[in-house]
């Protein structure tokens, strides 16, 4: 029989004793896996800048995630402590970490078992792979572009970002993950190189012209990472402004200038470092600028403003500003991609916030027309032997569709939908042009292939989750009608 007041502190205790502890339960449930310091081991980096757009982190931590080393947890822990869990690995962390080049350079794990092939291992032609990310289970798939055989599916370092980057030659490829890792892939080996973690929360990468250099653009630090061929750390640049650190948003290759251009997203500058002597010039400008496309002669770039409302070209051989285009609906200027109208020279966006794409005249930056499209879109691809650009509808209830538009007419010809309901976005061409590579970018996905003049369905191939897809001829050549 229990005292009253015996029975009155059991009541009290018990809340106490069920009150949540995280930071405890972390350290002993989570941390050999995620790192002490929430930045990452086996398992990736917990924190707010990585988790912001995971959805249901409460259903990973309790069920975990099928065929993965993160498994369930809802038989240790209560509901009440995957909450505080959560709260937990989505606060900032409380100091700013450090990723010093000595911890970069500790980092680098070369695969023991790599040996270079002298030629290609297999028969395809090594300049018309294409490689097809496959965000489903971390892997890449990498793709015979004329009999569209899978020759060989690798793991890659979890969440990839940005696009791969080939070597100059398109026998190497280079693949950035979310956590800051860098992947070096031989193709003609079909192996691995190595990797190594050039920063805790990365961006995107670019490469030098010569391949001799590859940039690696950061969130945490920030700062930008200079890589060299054989992943060796060569520089850490500090991306700071008058004492502040800005992080940079994304890191671009200007072939015919050497250099990388750099979009600070926490200040109001472009800098551009050279590829030769890694010297930095900055480039001052109105408010920050982000998500750039580029001239030709990669004399100019167009950017969008914070608000999302303008494009903003700059000419930077002299810093000035050179237009500004109202492009209202935030502009995804990174994904444009231009062709030949009129022997004038055309370069087209899709919007993130609104249903069309705009076609901007490259000689003056003026609008040429806005082509209402089904919803926002993400990704745009031409190629130069085909008359049409191929445009996906990523975003709201059409995300089912991929819009074919004429380049010269500007009308859309054809909707492709052939999964109603499912997402069907990103498309690549052939090196040649003659086939199209789409995604069905579901868990239990594919990718079909299309032939690109008489748009019929040619092949479907099963992919998990595949998202983007980077042939190499297109790739390496610049070839007009990629997003670079
Ligand atoms: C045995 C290693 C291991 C342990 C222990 C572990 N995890 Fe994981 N966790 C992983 C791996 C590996 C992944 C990536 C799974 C995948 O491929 O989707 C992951 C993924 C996650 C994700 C999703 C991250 C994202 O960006 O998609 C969250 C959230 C997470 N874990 C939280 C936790 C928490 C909280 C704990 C402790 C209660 C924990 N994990 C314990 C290995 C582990």
């Amino acid at each position: 029989m229990i005292r009253p007041t015996a029975f009155f502190s059991l009541l009290l205790a018990l809340p106490l004793t069920a009150h949540a502890d995280p930071a405890a339960d972390y350290a002993e449930h989570c941390a050999a896996c995620h790192g002490e310091d929430r930045l990452g081991g086996t398992g990736p980096a917990l924190i707010p800048e990585t988790l912001g757009r995971v959805r249901g982190i409460d259903t990973v931590i309790a069920q975990g995630r099928v065929s993965t080393q993160m498994e369930g947890f809802a038989d240790r822990l209560s509901p009440e402590s995957i909450t505080a869990l959560v709260d937990y690995v989505t606060a900032p962390l409380d100091h700013r970490p450090d990723w010093s080049a000595e911890q970069i350079a500790a980092s680098r794990e070369m695969n023991p078992d790599y040996q270079p092939a002298e030629k290609p291992v297999f028969a395809a032609d090594p300049l018309n792979i294409t490689l097809v990310v496959e965000t489903g289970d971390h892997h890449v798939s990498v793709l015979d572009g004329d009999t569209f055989e899978v020759l060989a599916r690798f793991a890659t370092p979890f969440a990839v970002h940005g696009g791969p980057k080939f070597s100059p030659d398109g026998r190497f490829v280079y693949i950035m993950s979310r956590d800051g890792w860098v992947q070096k892939y031989d193709i003609w080996s079909l192996a691995e190189v190595g990797r190594i973690r050039a920063a805790l929360n990365s961006r995107n990468i670019a490469i030098s012209p010569d391949g001799q250099r590859i940039a690696v653009a950061n969130y945490l630090p920030e700062s930008l990472t200079i890589l060299d061929s054989d992943l060796n750390p060569l520089r850490l640049i500090a991306t700071q402004v008058d004492g502040t650190p800005s992080r940079v948003s994304a890191v671009y290759q200007a072939p015919q200038r050497h250099s990388f251009v750099l979009a600070l997203k926490d200040a109001p500058e472009i800098w551009e470092v050279a590829t030769t002597d890694l010297s930095i010039r900055r480039i001052p400008i109105d408010e920050p600028l982000d998500d750039f496309f580029f001239s030709p002669d990669y004399r100019q770039l167009i950017g969008a403003n914070r608000d999302g409302d303008k494009g903003v070209a700059i000419d930077l051989d002299d810093g000035h500003k050179v237009a500004e285009l109202p492009l209202p609906g935030m502009p995804h200027l990174g994904s444009g991609i231009t062709w030949e109208r009129d022997g004038r020279r055309v370069m087209a966006t899709p919007h993130l916030g609104e249903g069309v794409l705009s076609v901007i005249d490259m000689q003056d930056w003026s609008l040429v027309k806005q082509i209402k499209t089904s919803g926002p879109g993400f990704f745009l691809r031409g190629h130069a032997t085909s008359p049409y650009v191929w445009a996906d509808v990523f975003f709201g209830p059409h995300k089912d569709e991929m819009h074919v538009i004429d380049k010269q007419t500007l009308e859309i010809v054809k909707t492709l939908a052939p999964f109603p309901g499912q997402t069907f976005a990103h498309s690549e061409f052939t090196r040649d042009g003659s086939h199209v590579l789409v995604s069905l970018w579901e868990d239990e996905g594919a990718v079909v292939i299309y032939d690109a003049k008489t748009l019929d369905e040619v092949k479907r191939l099963p992919m998990r989750k595949p998202s983007g897809k980077y042939n190499v001829w297109n790739k390496i050549t610049f070839e007009d009608g990629t997003s670079h």
